[in-house]
């Protein structure tokens, strides 16, 4: 005979007691791994690979997600301290500034037939996530700052021009008054691309902070730096919202996730450009050490600087406001381009990190001549976009002389690096190794 056991639902003894306690999958072989990046001294190593080693076998790993998480969220706090550090009410944190870029272009309603301008010199990825968006790429000009020439700016702003992407190149602020003032007047809303000036200012204000929007990236080669990663600033708590949905497959992290829309334009499909938890504990402590690493970068070249001469013909880039760049390089444009190589070689034969920007034969994703998925009109699918999304002959021209401020400014230019960790002896011997080829050349 069958005897019934009571249920637990009726008071019965429950079939299953306790599960767990579960360790996360994450113990210490990763732990070990994630050492093993690190450069220790002789030694060092050896023992802490011992101590890890003698710790339990399922040493409890952390939650590299940043929801849900048992404990604050590396991730959050980063959040919180970029916003902080830019002076903005918000700061979403992003695997990448391409990511940043387009969550920020999609937050303002950037879509299919919309024109984005973008400066013709830029790493690829400011112009590459318009037409991801399905949105045309407009390319304006640069001047001798090696940012958007507002002249050419207000050329090519268009009844269909949806948003202004200004980039603070190579660590130097863009004309930001110049450019606010054309797009306030048209009400067209500008993203400030700071992916290479984290920490920047201009008259004051922190880049990122000015326009609508701003983007940072956070990869290996940036001021600063979480291997890869970045952030999207806004002072508009809806451009943050919006932003924010788009980063996360619009799964909504809003206060109520599954509340129904508050306000038409809350919900959308997204993707996912979520930061981990690991790339959040790197990025949280680079932030705290960000007025370090700027003070290092401007303290070198503002020593370089004052020890230069400059024969008459070679110019400096035009910064707009010395005080706010970030320093992490120098810039200088010799008279013609035969003068640019020899100074370059000789400068590189010297041992001063100095490089070109610009020669055509050599393909290089900053300079527009380059981008042939724009100038070719290439597109992902079958469906033409972004260029089948405008009416016929409403496509600007495409060409590899349309910008030729800016390839004749980067054909004569010749860029140093600085390294935010140089000595004096090191600034002093680069400075001396310039004036020696600039004097000969
Ligand atoms: C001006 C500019 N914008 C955007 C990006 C893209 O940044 P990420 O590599 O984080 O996607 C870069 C990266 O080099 C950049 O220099």
């Amino acid at each position: 005979m069958i005897t019934q056991e009571k249920l637990a639902v009726d008071g019965g003894a429950k079939a299953v007691a306790r599960l767990g306690p579960y360790t996360s999958k994450i113990h210490k072989e990763e732990l070990l791994e994630v050492l093993d990046l690190w450069k220790f001294p002789p030694g060092v190593k050896k023992k802490m690979t011992a101590l890890v080693e003698k710790s339990a076998d399922r040493l409890e790993g952390p939650h590299l997600f940043r929801y849900y998480n048992p404990r604050p969220s590396k991730v959050a706090a980063a959040e919180k301290a970029f916003a902080r550090y830019i002076g903005v009410k918000h700061a979403l944190a992003v695997n990448s500034c391409t990511s940043a870029l387009i969550a920020a272009l999609r937050a303002l309603g950037v879509g299919m037939g919309d024109e984005v301008i973008v400066p013709a010199y830029t790493f690829f990825a400011s112009a590459a996530v318009i037409g991801a968006c399905n949105a045309i790429p407009v390319i304006a000009d640069v001047d001798d700052t090696l940012t958007l020439d507002p002249a050419d700016v207000k050329r090519k702003i268009s009844k269909r021009t949806r948003a202004i992407i200004v980039v603070h190149m190579r660590g130097a602020p863009a004309q930001m008054d110049e450019i606010m003032a054309l797009a306030g007047k048209r009400r067209i809303p500008v993203i400030e691309d700071a992916a290479q000036a984290a920490g920047g200012t201009y008259k004051g204000r922190m880049l990122g902070s000015i326009g609508a929007m701003g983007c940072f990236s956070f990869d290996y080669y940036k001021i600063l730096n979480s291997g890869e990663g970045g952030f999207v600033t806004t002072g508009d708590e809806w451009l943050h919202t919006r932003a924010q949905s788009w980063h996360d497959c619009a799964a909504c992290w809003r206060p109520d996730r599954f509340a129904s829309e508050r306000r038409e334009g809350e919900l959308f499909c997204g993707e996912n450009y979520r930061m981990s938890e690991l790339q959040g504990a790197v990025a949280l402590a680079q932030i705290r050490k960000a007025g370090r690493i700027l003070r290092g970068y401007r303290t070198a070249k503002r020593r370089i600087m004052g020890k230069l001469r400059l024969p008459e013909g070679v110019t400096l880039q035009r910064v707009v406001d010395p005080e706010g760049d970030t320093g992490i390089c120098l810039i200088l444009f010799m008279p013609d381009v035969p003068r640019t190589k020899r100074a370059l070689s000789a400068m590189q034969a010297e041992g001063i990190p100095a490089g070109g920007i610009y020669d055509h034969k050599v393909k290089d994703w900053h300079v527009y001549v380059h981008w042939d998925h724009i100038l070719d009109r290439k597109s992902a699918a079958r469906d033409g976009l972004p260029w089948s999304g405008v009416p016929a002959g409403k496509l600007p021209r495409y060409s590899k002389t349309m910008c030729p401020r800016c390839t004749d400014l980067l054909s004569r230019a010749i860029m140093v690096d600085m390294n935010w960790e140089y000595s004096r002896k090191d600034c002093d011997a680069i400075a001396a190794g310039m004036n020696k080829v600039l004097a000969a050349v």
